[in-house]
């Protein structure tokens, strides 16, 4: 048997990039042999074993051929004789299908090499198709790379764009689909995934709802860039630049969903988007099922991100609303994400990418004075029940009255 490190340890090796997880194909060999070595099997009929020792997938060569739609739809032919170029056509992009023996000589077949060289993302072969989770992939990768300055060769985004046209992206699973969604939001160009959605017509099956907002525009006084997709890829630009976690991207590249669905003859105005959005955001989260915390956050990021840019003119009644509305008792960790997003918001904007944000200082500030009302007191004084809840509200409200006028000057 001859075992080969594979994919991304390969490519990343060679961009000089580290390398966390090696993937190993194993050429000339039998289930039987690898379990005879004391590899462990992955799956009941699928040819991949983990490494006794470290771990690692170690996979028999084998072709692939679709039988049917959906993920499910597979056959799986592993021999010993497969041969290592056999196995590597079958797989996504030239520049994943490059193999080293234990002396790092390559086996380039489909040139991987050679677009690494000319940043290119390009399919190995009519094979691509057969998984359309590669429509995704791509797009995660040109992300990942952007700032190598990587783009998507002209035939595999026409691939990209049968597949998205074929009906098949709808088959994939909601996990399979948001992993690859969550992994590129987590990339340094996050918008770059959304834009070659876009470009292949992927975003309108997947994420109708992000796609309708290229080509609504927004008041020019506030928005120069004018486009709310270009807005939106903005901000998700701006999580990125500022480090920010998934729930807050998450948040950002649906925080305007609501735009999408203002009537013509209203724009660029969007009157109460921040609520007519939820529905279109409880819609996107259920396809792919989003985990809890990112969920929430953009849900509340949409309905209240123009209170938080607001913050400084807002009722001290309204700002202890908005502090409710996040529990930041019990949730402190949720209101700053949501302070954050909205600072996203606001620098992603043409021209003002570099401003400040006062109101991010000022929405802690509430916070910390309406957390400063001790319960104690009250319970002592004998309060108790709903007469206490009501009382501890109107001590809120005092304190966030007296941290108003303290920093208003
Ligand atoms: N692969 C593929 N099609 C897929 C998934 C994987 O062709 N839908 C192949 C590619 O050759 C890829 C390898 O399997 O390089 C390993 O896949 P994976 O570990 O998912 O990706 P990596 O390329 O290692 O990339 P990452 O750094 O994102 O993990």
């Amino acid at each position: 048997m001859r075992i080969y490190k594979v994919g991304g340890a390969v490519r990343d090796r060679l961009l000089g990039k580290p390398v966390t997880d090696i993937d190993w194909v194993v050429v000339g060999a039998t289930t039987e042999e690898m379990l005879a070595k004391g590899f462990r099997p992955v799956g009941a009929d699928f040819p991949v074993f983990l490494h006794p020792k470290s771990g690692e997938e170690y996979a028999l060569a084998r072709t692939e051929r679709k039988s049917g739609r959906g993920y499910g739809g597979f056959t799986f032919h592993a021999s010993p004789e497969v041969t290592l170029e056999e196995d590597l056509i079958r797989r996504d992009l030239t520049i994943n299908a490059m193999a080293e023996d234990d002396q790092q000589n390559l086996t380039d077949p489909y040139h991987g090499q050679r677009d690494l060289e000319a940043r290119l993302l390009r399919h190995v072969s009519p094979a691509f198709a057969e998984d359309p989770l590669r429509v995704l992939r791509v797009a995660r990768f040109a992300a990942r790379y952007a700032t190598l300055g990587f783009t998507v060769a002209p035939e595999t985004l026409a691939l990209m764009h049968q597949l998205s046209e074929s009906g098949e992206l709808e088959a994939l699973t909601p996990e399979r689909s948001w992993k690859e969604i969550s992994r590129a939001l987590m990339e340094d160009q996050p918008q770059v995934f959304v834009e070659v959605l876009r470009a292949c017509g992927a975003l309108k099956v997947l994420m109708p709802e992000v796609d309708a907002l290229f080509g609504v525009p927004q008041p020019p006084a506030h928005h120069p860039e004018i486009d709310t997709g270009a807005h939106t890829l903005s901000v998700l630009q701006q999580a990125a630049l500022h480090k920010q976690p998934l729930t807050v991207r998450w948040a950002c590249l649906l925080h305007d969903l609501g735009k999408g669905l203002t009537p013509e003859d209203e724009w660029p105005r969007h009157i109460a988007h921040e609520f007519k959005g939820l529905k279109l955001i409880k819609a996107v989260n259920e396809r792919f099922k989003v985990p809890k915390d990112c969920q929430e956050l953009a849900l509340l990021v949409a309905e209240y991100h123009t209170h938080g840019h607001r913050a400084l003119e807002l009722k001290p009644s309204t700002l202890l609303e908005l502090l409710q509305s996040f529990d930041i008792y019990r949730r402190p960790q949720r209101f700053e994400e949501f302070i954050a997003a909205c600072e996203m918001d606001a620098r992603g904007r043409k021209g003002l990418e570099e401003r400040s944000y006062p109101q991010a200082d000022y929405l802690r500030g509430a916070a910390t004075a309406a957390r400063s009302v001790a319960v104690q007191p009250l319970l002592e004084k004998g309060f108790k029940g709903p007469e206490l809840g009501e009382e501890i509200k109107r001590e809120r409200l005092k304190a966030l009255k007296a941290y108003k006028e303290a920093t208003s000057v």
